[in-house]
């Protein structure tokens, strides 16, 4: 069976961003794959966390990973500090880095622009996401648009190793959802739409209620033609509300088109809450009663352990390959 491996950062409540480009997805492939699910909270700390506030933030993202119908019976579900072979590995994959390309990966010079006090883990922080995904031989990595750089940088990373030293690592294939890869900011729809965003009105969360998530919907920037029709570059605003609503319903983007034409923005606008509030609310109400509960700790305490028996085998012969420690 091929093996799949995800990470999400706990920085915030997820967005329906996340959900469609990611989550949603992974819990499509558990059914015929070994899945492999991470809290990636050591990716986090890459830029000032508050610690009460990242606790929480772990917290959260493992209930809504259950919320949202990820099953521990079918896979391991685990926070990434919890099992040092990733950071142990991490160091290794660093060593095989180039300084010039960790600085032309897009999220570091995003995130580092016209900062000063920036931290050397923001730039070393893909060498860490390739051991992520290298110590589970993992064939398939399911993500969004966002992510298809380091995704690059990954096989290259472990492409080099393997010339280097040992042919040890799998080079493994990105997945990109062919609709749905980078849903936008509602407000700025040439923006992707991003926890961290300053303008609450730009993301759904996760855990928005029925109000919330109509009000954002209803003041989404559209433009002036009131024509329903996908056109990425002419009509980001729509074509984004429509690829949500495609996969928030499950129907394709010409009958939505077909539709809602001549309808205009209004309706439109209506249908597209609906779909996304009755695919919220369950997820919602399934959060509340894991957050509650003891089986998160549960199922986490269990998927580090299967994550750490995984790992272990990877992290030794790439450590055994390098020629560190004693040979035994
Ligand atoms: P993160 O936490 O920023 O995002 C988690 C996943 O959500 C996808 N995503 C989106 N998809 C569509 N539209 C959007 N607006 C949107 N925003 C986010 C991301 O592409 C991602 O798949 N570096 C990673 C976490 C990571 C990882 C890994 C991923 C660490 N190690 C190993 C895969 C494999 C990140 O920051 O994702």
């Amino acid at each position: 069976m091929s093996r799949v491996f995800s990470g999400i950062q706990p920085s915030g409540t997820l967005t329906l961003g996340n959900y469609l480009g990611a989550m949603k997805h992974f819990v499509e492939l558990q059914k015929d794959h070994q899945c492999f699910f991470c809290i990636v909270d050591q990716h986090a700390i890459t830029v000032p966390q508050n610690k009460t506030e990242l606790r929480r933030n772990i917290r959260s993202l493992a209930a809504l990973y259950l919320a949202t119908g990820i099953d521990p019976e079918k896979s391991t579900l685990f926070i990434q500090s919890e099992v040092p072979a990733h950071s142990q590995l991490a160091w290794i994959m660093q060593c095989v880095s180039y300084i010039g390309e960790l600085e032309r990966m897009t999220q570091f010079k995003d995130k580092s622009a016209g900062k000063t006090g920036v931290s050397s883990a923001l730039l070393t922080y893909p060498p860490l996401m390739a051991a992520d995904i290298l110590l589970y031989n993992t064939d398939i990595v399911p993500v969004g648009e966002d992510q298809k750089q380091h995704l690059e940088l990954t096989r290259n990373l472990a492409e080099r190793f393997n010339q280097q030293y040992n042919d040890i690592f799998t080079i493994p294939e990105v997945q990109i959802p062919k609709v749905g890869a980078r849903i936008m900011s509602l407000q700025e729809p040439d923006k992707k739409m991003s926890k961290s965003d300053q303008n609450q009105k730009a993301f759904i969360s996760m855990l928005d209620d029925e109000k919330t998530i109509t009000k954002k919907i209803k003041s989404a920037v559209t433009d002036s033609e009131n024509d329903i029709r996908f056109d990425r570059g002419n009509k980001p605003g729509v074509s984004n509300l429509m690829s949500i609503l495609s996969l928030t319903s499950g129907r394709s983007l010409e009958s939505i088109e077909q539709e809602y034409r001549g309808k205009g923005y209004g309706v439109f606008k209506e249908a597209v809450a609906e779909a996304v509030v009755s695919l919220l609310t369950p997820i919602r109400e399934r959060y509340t009663e894991l957050m509650e509960s003891e089986e998160l700790d549960e199922v986490l305490d269990q998927g580090a352990e299967q994550a750490r028996k995984a790992s272990f085998k990877t992290l030794k012969k790439a450590e055994r390959a390098v020629g560190l420690g004693r040979k035994r």
